[in-house]
């Protein structure tokens, strides 16, 4: 059970205004607010251990390493990863597909298939275009039905003996679809390809198994799941790490270096190159630690009744469309009202104090297959009520009135 009024009072900023009026946050799939034990997290490093870490043999940056670790485990014991050194800490979710779209150069050859699906993020279809320029490797593109569905029998065709990497997200953060990723998966596996699974829209609400899924690679960032900007998450199974070339040179990724040749370290660390965001990646674990206590299950049955709440209440204003209506969905509503633009009522409801994203979401594709500029999208996370829904309502019909 969720406990609304004592989650919400664990996040400061959500007791602040905005143009005057009590901030309404919903553009929770761009990013989460952050509750008090995270920002303490931070707080808390930079004043009593800040030091570099995995170096120095003094106290205060074992205490650092310490504590920078205890984040990798907590992932582990998150995502179910096998070993801790599948678990790579990365700047978030783009750099985590880079790191594998990059290593994928050497192991492509042209004429080799990659399948993607229409309703990716940029930063799951750019990075892959890139290796089809630099491979020769050909981009095929799973369709999707009106309703934001990803069309399995397409998937089918497209998958052959050319096919070495699906890529598609868990959930979409333009219209919320939970897509069936261990279909998608066992089928890729069946031909031989490895999957990535984009993971950025689906840890906030829910707990991906990554044994039980198979999966090659699942990636997310903490900065949606109560965390900091900055930082992210590669998992990967073993053997595909170790067949990966690193991804950037630098300290830390290195077992000997001399003029005539280098010798990278073992996993995770060859996948780490630099000082990373260490503050950051142990507020990873505290924001890690403070879900888990709330519990995915909990806000997951929370999310999607505020789900069905807002979209019979939305659906009540005339003219409005809701983008994305997929029988398996998580708490985002991406719609249009009439042909208002998107930017105008996310301009008017931003002076009543609520927070929406407007445009194409970084996923142009899914905007062309609508034919549409953009949306307002609408995203709630566990600390939003029925109140703030109520709230949205009211500035819509407002904006509307104002804009007819
Ligand atoms: N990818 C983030 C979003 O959907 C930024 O808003």
């Amino acid at each position: 059970m969720i406990d609304i009024q004592k989650i919400r009072a664990d996040f400061p900023i959500l007791k602040t205004t905005v143009n005057g009026k009590p901030l309404v946050y919903l553009d929770n799939a761009a990013t989460s607010q952050k509750p008090q034990v995270v920002i303490d997290s931070i707080v808390n490093y930079y004043s009593t251990i800040n030091s570099n870490i995995h170096r120095g043999v003094h106290t205060l940056s074992q205490k650092a390493t310490d504590a920078y670790e205890e984040t990798r485990i907590k992932l582990q014991h998150h995502f179910n990863a096998n070993k801790n050194y599948e678990i790579i800490l990365t700047a978030g979710t783009t750099h985590s597909i880079n790191i594998v779209a990059t290593g994928f150069t050497s192991l492509l050859k042209k004429g080799d298939e990659i399948i993607v699906s229409t309703m990716e993020h940029h930063s799951n279809i750019v990075p892959w275009q890139m290796l089809c320029e630099r491979t020769g490797a050909i981009l095929k593109v799973i369709p999707m039905n009106f309703e934001g569905e990803l069309l399995m029998d397409a998937y089918d065709n497209l998958l052959s003996n050319k096919t070495k990497l699906v890529f598609v997200n868990h959930v979409s953060n333009a219209l919320g679809t939970i897509n069936p990723i261990k279909e998608i998966i066992d089928k890729a596996h069946q031909v031989g390809a490895a999957v990535l699974i984009d993971g950025a829209q689906s840890c906030p609400h829910l707990k991906p198994d990554v044994q039980a899924l198979d999966v090659d690679f699942y990636v997310a960032s903490a900065h949606k799941l109560c965390g900091p900007t900055g930082v992210g998450v590669l998992y990967g199974k073993e053997d595909w790490l170790n067949k990966l070339p690193p991804y950037q040179g630098g300290g830390e990724m290195i077992k000997q270096v001399t003029f005539e040749k280098t010798t990278y370290a073992d996993l995770p660390y060859k996948f780490e190159a630099g000082t990373p965001n260490i503050a950051g990646g142990i507020a990873f674990g505290a924001a890690i630690d403070y879900m888990n206590e709330i519990g995915f299950d909990n806000i997951a049955k929370y999310e999607d009744e505020l789900l069905n709440y807002a979209t019979k209440k939305l659906l009540q204003i005339e003219g409005l469309k809701i983008y994305g209506t997929a029988k398996n969905k998580t708490s985002v509503i991406s719609f249009n009202i009439g042909d208002i633009h998107p930017f105008d009522i996310g301009s008017i409801i931003d002076k009543l104090g609520i927070a929406v994203r407007t445009g194409h979401h970084c996923a142009q594709p899914i905007m062309a297959f609508y034919n549409i500029p953009g949306t307002v999208r609408a995203s709630f996370s566990f600390y939003n009520t029925f109140e703030e829904v109520d709230i949205l309502y009211d500035a819509l019909v407002r904006a509307k009135t104002m804009l007819s």
